[in-house]
């Protein structure tokens, strides 16, 4: 009896949460969509167009200019790869496009020490219109990937109904587990079906998802960034709690690199998606990036605040008349990253506050490392009054952490 129970207990812990040993921080990469879209026109724009010559220019930087070292690892296709079926049903890539074929990219992708991640959708056309994975093809099609050396599934969800994709989302966790070789599995599962309790099961998805697009792409634009961010604090009360080490909430690409963002935005961006402990997946184009914009991406600081080991999502823990919202992300070693963040217009905004009235109460002396700028704030305790000065759609961005415990030095 009590070996049946300690059976039962392994079995019931093995079903809480996907157990590939994947993502146990979030992933980080290139991935091809926001920035490349559907670009097919390879004889008017082949420096652009989706192709594996485009891959392989973007594994070759990730290589040469930092990324891969400092964990940009993963190199991901999107739409628009897929040729058809051939005679048994096998997904096969456009042969003028990807010629040498998905296995070779695997290849050229793992020899530099990169992983590769490739797109379906379950359904029965991707989104852009290509063979989508139907419910009869979810096993072929894993297997498949696994075949190539795939390291990384993102499977959107066009074409399909919510039943469809309430068979096939669990169906195609399975079959990736059965080829026994690890395969990140990124859905978008609950994106279609709004996102929110009761049609998203959060516990399920926790169980057969390393990560998850809950709302809509993002755009090259501000007001898609504001859109997104919006919606997860509005519902952070159900998020927050979901996310953890090997199962992520995804609010999209980065777009730091690309049109639609100033440079105080695009540090805004990274910043907000660092407290929600996202996947840092680039989309832009890595051979014309600005040293400013690297500099935002490749800060080791902020980056160490992502990949956190303790993978706890941050929250808003501030909205402020002012238009000044606080954000705050729990991190290892009793750290935490603060970041303020400003949704005015005007002019840069003086912002006071105390770590009291932010609900630190540990009476701890703190010491604070802006990430931006590299300040160092020394000797900050719960009372302390202090002002950061914050510009228009801009953030200030700390590193915050305990120096000395004042009770425990009074003993
Ligand atoms: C398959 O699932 C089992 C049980 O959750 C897990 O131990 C194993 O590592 C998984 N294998 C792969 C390749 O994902
Ligand atoms: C959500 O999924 C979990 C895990 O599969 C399951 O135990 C639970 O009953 C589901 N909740 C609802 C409301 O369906
Ligand atoms: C300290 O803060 C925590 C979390 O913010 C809160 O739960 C706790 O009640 C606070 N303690 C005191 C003494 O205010
Ligand atoms: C901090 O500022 C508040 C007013 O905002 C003031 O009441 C308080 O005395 C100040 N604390 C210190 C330690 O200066």
């Amino acid at each position: 009896m009590l070996l049946k129970t300690a059976l039962l207990l392994v079995l019931v812990a093995q079903v809480l949460m996907l157990d590939n040993g994947l993502l146990r921080t979030p992933p980080m990469g290139w991935l091809a969509w926001e920035r490349f879209r559907c670009n097919t026109n390879c004889d008017e724009d082949p420096k652009n167009c989706i192709s594996e010559w485009l891959f392989m220019e973007m594994a070759d930087r990730l290589v040469q200019d930092g990324w891969r070292d400092l964990g940009y690892v993963y190199l991901n296709i999107d739409d628009c790869w897929i040729g058809g079926r051939d005679a048994s049903g096998r997904l096969v890539p456009d042969a003028k496009r990807f010629p040498h074929g998905v296995a070779f990219l695997a290849d050229y992708a793992h020899s530099l020490g990169l992983k590769l991640g490739i797109y379906e959708d379950m359904g029965k056309l991707t989104c852009m219109g290509y063979p989508g994975t139907t419910l009869d093809k979810v096993v072929q099609d894993a297997q498949t990937f696994a075949e190539w050396k795939v390291d990384m599934l993102k499977l959107d969800g066009c074409y399909s109904t919510p039943e469809e994709r309430a068979e096939g989302y669990p169906k195609m966790a399975a079959a990736l587990n059965a080829t026994g070789r690890p395969i990140a599995f990124s859905c978008s599962w609950p994106a279609y079906e709004g996102g929110l309790p009761p049609a998203v099961n959060y516990s399920l998805l926790a169980e057969i998802c390393n990560l998850w697009r809950n709302y809509d792409d993002i755009q090259d634009s501000w007001d898609s960034v504001l859109s997104i961010l919006d919606w997860f604090m509005q519902h952070q009360d159900i998020l927050q709690p979901v996310a953890g080490p090997g199962h992520w909430n995804d609010p999209d690409m980065l777009l730091i690199g690309n049109f639609g963002l100033s440079l105080e935005q695009a540090q805004a961006q990274m910043a907000l998606w660092t407290i929600l402990a996202a996947p840092l997946f680039m989309s832009t184009d890595l051979r014309t990036m600005s040293v400013q914009n690297m500099n935002i991406l490749q800060n080791p600081l902020i980056i160490k605040i992502n990949q956190d080991p303790l993978g706890i999502q941050g929250r808003r823990i501030r909205k402020e008349k002012s238009y000044i919202e606080v954000f705050m992300r729990p991190l290892s070693n009793e750290a935490s990253a603060l970041v303020f963040f400003s949704r005015r217009t005007d002019m840069p905004y003086r912002y006071q506050s105390s770590l009291a009235q932010l609900n630190f109460n540990r009476s701890m002396t703190y010491e604070a490392e802006d990430v931006y700028s590299g300040d160092v704030i020394s000797g900050l305790r719960d009372e302390t009054n202090f002002t950061v000065i914050i510009n228009p759609s801009g953030v200030v961005m700390w590193y915050l952490y305990p120096i000395k415990n004042l009770e425990m030095s009074q003993q």
